[in-house]
């Protein structure tokens, strides 16, 4: 038989002090601007939420989504955009804010999407950073947490649309009897 099981890999407590100093870090280095923040949908909808609240810098906020992994847990590296921006981007400053970078494919992809739109500057966020599983070079300006290899849902995450709702993550292993 062959089962889902999971473990607290950070819990809400530790999230939440490393959600703080991002903010901190970036109304640092952001003081006197305006923030155009970019949530990647659906992944980085509850770290979104908490980093533009403890950000101490005047933030406007848009979502854009994307898709790439289907129901399986590989990028196809076939990147499309599935929800465009609403808000315009030129000579703004945007803030993409993201869940987890795995491959790179993703997050090159929206970038390059909205570079094409003259922003004045572009910097990353992501909540987790997988680096050894990159496909292509790409590098956050600001990571949560780096992590190995392993499957995490929680704080915004899923599989197959399930634990998005978690306040911690998880990491799921599959349990062979
Ligand atoms: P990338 O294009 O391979 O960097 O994939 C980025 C996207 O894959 C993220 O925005 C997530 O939606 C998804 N993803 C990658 N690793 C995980 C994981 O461990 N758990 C849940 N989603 C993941």
């Amino acid at each position: 038989m062959t089962g889902l099981s999971k473990e607290i890999l950070i819990p809400r407590s530790e999230i939440s002090r490393r959600v703080q100093e991002l903010a901190d870090q970036i109304s640092r280095e952001c003081a006197g601007e305006e923030i155009l923040a970019i949530g990647v949908l659906k992944g980085a909808f509850i770290f979104m939420s908490d980093l533009v609240r403890a950000m101490a810098v005047p933030c406007q906020t848009d979502f854009i989504r994307a898709a790439s992994y289907g129901a399986g847990s590989e990028s196809s590296g076939n990147v499309v955009i599935t929800k465009d921006l609403e808000l315009a981007v030129e000579g703004r400053n945007i803030l993409i804010v993201e869940d987890i970078v795995d491959t790179g494919l993703t997050l090159q992809h929206i970038v390059d999407h909205i570079k094409r739109r003259n922003p004045k500057s572009i910097k990353v966020c992501a909540f987790l950073d997988k680096r050894k599983r990159r496909k292509v070079p790409f590098e956050a300006d600001y990571v949560g947490f780096s992590m190995d290899d392993g499957f995490v849902v929680g704080y915004g995450l899923d599989f197959n649309e399930q634990y998005r709702f978690l306040p911690d993550v998880y990491v799921i292993r599959t349990d062979v009897d």
